[in-house]
């Protein structure tokens, strides 16, 4: 199976989205990578519903949607009010995770749970047959074109062997300082979706280097 490469729309040009974002239908990107931030649970905020709703009329790229913020249960109606097929919740956000994760489900999405950098994915083994998807931070959230943690690497193979092990079904997505090298390594470490925002919207031609990765 392919890789699957979800561009970051934090890393877009946000005085021209649409530009950016018809640049991405016409990619061979798989999903759209849209990271919602509050200013608490991350230092910084991006965006919120209003702008997500006008993205999502303009995407033909089925949203995958990352928030980082506290309390992100009180929005699973507002998310799949946007369309959302992949909502993914911080562990450490989260304080009943079994709940919250049958709760997105209710709501006909995929569940995903996403671990910064310093969350053992040991901390997975009683929830890892529940989800669709494990979000491995390989940088502190918060911003966009920050440097890869070498650490993610064995992190992701201890969760593929966790997945293999328990015969679940999560897919493993990675986020953060993710490039033509880094994304190698991790395919290789047991990644199926490859998160990306500045390697690719800094890029001379953004719909050659999701090609290239494609290839990964
Ligand atoms: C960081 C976000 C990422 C970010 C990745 O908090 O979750 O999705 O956009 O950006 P790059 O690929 O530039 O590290
Ligand atoms: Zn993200």
């Amino acid at each position: 199976m392919n890789v699957k490469i979800a561009p970051s729309l934090l890393s877009a040009d946000f005085g021209d989205l649409k530009s950016d974002i018809q640049m991405l239908n016409k990619s061979q990107a798989d999903w759209l990578h849209l990271d919602i931030m509050d200013g608490v649970f991350v230092p910084n905020i991006s965006f919120g519903f209003p702008v997500l709703k006008y993205v999502k009329e303009l995407s033909e790229k089925p949203l995958d949607v990352h928030l980082m913020i506290t309390e992100p249960t009180k929005f699973i109606k507002e998310v799949k009010d946007l369309g959302a097929d992949i909502m993914n919740i911080h562990y450490e956000a989260v304080t009943h995770l079994h709940r919250a994760v049958e709760q997105i489900k209710a709501a006909d999405m995929k569940a995903g749970i996403t671990l910064n950098p310093a969350t053992p994915v040991c901390l997975l083994e009683d929830i890892i047959c529940d989800v669709d998807m494990i979000l491995l931070m390989s940088v502190n959230p918060g911003f966009g074109g920050q440097k890869f943690i070498e650490n993610s690497i064995q992190k992701c193979e201890r969760l593929k062997e966790m997945i293999l092990r328990k015969g679940a079904h999560a897919m493993i997505e990675v986020d953060g300082g993710i490039n033509l090298e880094t994304g190698k390594i991790m395919v290789n470490a047991g990644a199926d979706i490859l998160v990306a925002g500045n390697y690719i919207f800094k890029s001379e031609d953004p719909v050659l280097t999701i090609e290239n990765m494609k290839k990964l």
